[in-house]
């Protein structure tokens, strides 16, 4: 006679095909609940959750075939690889601090648990939760470092907006020298991948920043400037700024200006033009640095 599992968070009940039910094993160790059944003629397991929820019953054959990806999270990282991860057929669950379950109860049965949250909560997430194996725990920060989890850190920007399958496929991912590889933490994606040293992290998420969060703003100046102070449409920037980009990843020499000319009258004249404008000290550390970094003066 088949029981009826225990729905509670904390206990999972086993249910070999011989529709006896072993209840209570201790929830969140797969090699907990096979050995636990190691008893019985055992095919399958249900993880029991609360009734009418998504895991309301989930079935694990051969004590080994296991959920791909839980996703933990719901900013935008979460959003983009639950629908990267949907584009590419990949079976995944999510959890987040909102979801009516425990994160212990959703991650039974889990292979790898994507941890993509705030970089400043990853490590107590972890402390938490990561003790046990499996799951295999993968966090996305570009900086952050652990013993605890494998890190991937995806080298481009997730906003609001989601992206085509192909984007997706070509977002390198960066993981740490002398840990497991990327098809190790992603064995269903292709995507280009390189490893950093974990030493090495803070001065290559730094670079991020600089190449990518602080030229954002940058531009965001430029337009909301453009429009209020000078009354001409960012769109007319448009062709100027994919011809920056453009040029950066096609040319030798992309930098040109009156730092490269070296026409210090017209940066004074910039200089008295930003006056009293935050802008005006980014733009004299510009010069500063470029003064002073002769790899830069060279390229
Ligand atoms: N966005 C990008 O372009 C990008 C690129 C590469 C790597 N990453 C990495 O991806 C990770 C997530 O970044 P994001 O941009 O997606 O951040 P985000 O949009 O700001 O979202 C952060 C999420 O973390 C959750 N969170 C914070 N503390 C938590 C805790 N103690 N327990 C559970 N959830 C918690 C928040 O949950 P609530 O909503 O419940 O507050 C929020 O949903 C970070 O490690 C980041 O470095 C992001």
């Amino acid at each position: 006679m088949r029981g009826d599992p225990q729905y509670d968070d904390t206990r999972v009940d086993c249910l070999p095909v011989d529709d006896t039910v072993v209840p209570g094993h201790s929830h969140g160790s797969i090699q907990g609940l096979q050995s636990a059944c190691g008893s019985h003629t055992f095919k399958g397991c249900a993880i029991a959750g609360p009734r009418g929820t998504k895991y309301d019953r989930r079935l694990i054959w051969d004590g080994y075939s296991m959920i791909p990806y839980l996703v933990i999270g719901r900013g935008r990282l979460s959003r983009h690889v639950q629908h990267y991860l949907a584009l590419e057929a990949v079976e995944f669950e999510h959890w987040d601090r909102t979801s009516e379950v425990s994160l212990e109860h959703a991650l039974a049965g889990v292979r790898t648990a994507l941890l993509l949250i705030s970089d400043d909560a990853v490590e107590s997430v972890l402390d938490r939760y990561a003790r046990q194996q499996p799951p295999l725990w993968v966090h996305c920060s570009g900086c952050v470092t652990t013993p605890l989890a494998e890190s991937a850190h995806p080298l481009m920007l997730f906003g609001e907006e989601l992206y085509d399958i192909d984007t997706y496929r070509r977002v390198p991912f960066i993981t740490e020298s002398g840990r497991r590889p990327f098809s190790d933490l992603f064995p269903e994606l292709r995507n280009p991948h390189a490893t950093v040293e974990p030493d090495l992290k803070p001065i290559y998420h730094a670079l991020c920043s600089l190449g990518g969060n602080f030229t954002t703003m940058l531009w965001q100046k430029v337009f909301a400037e453009s429009e209020a102070t000078l009354g001409v449409d960012r769109t007319m920037f448009f062709p100027y700024l994919e011809q920056v980009a453009r040029n950066l990843t096609t040319c030798k020499t992309p930098l040109t200006g009156p730092l490269v000319r070296g026409d210090d009258k017209t940066v004074e004249h910039h200089l008295r033009a930003l006056s009293g404008d935050p802008f005006e000290a980014v733009y004299r550390a510009f010069v500063s640095a470029y003064r002073s970094d002769s790899a830069l003066r060279a390229s």
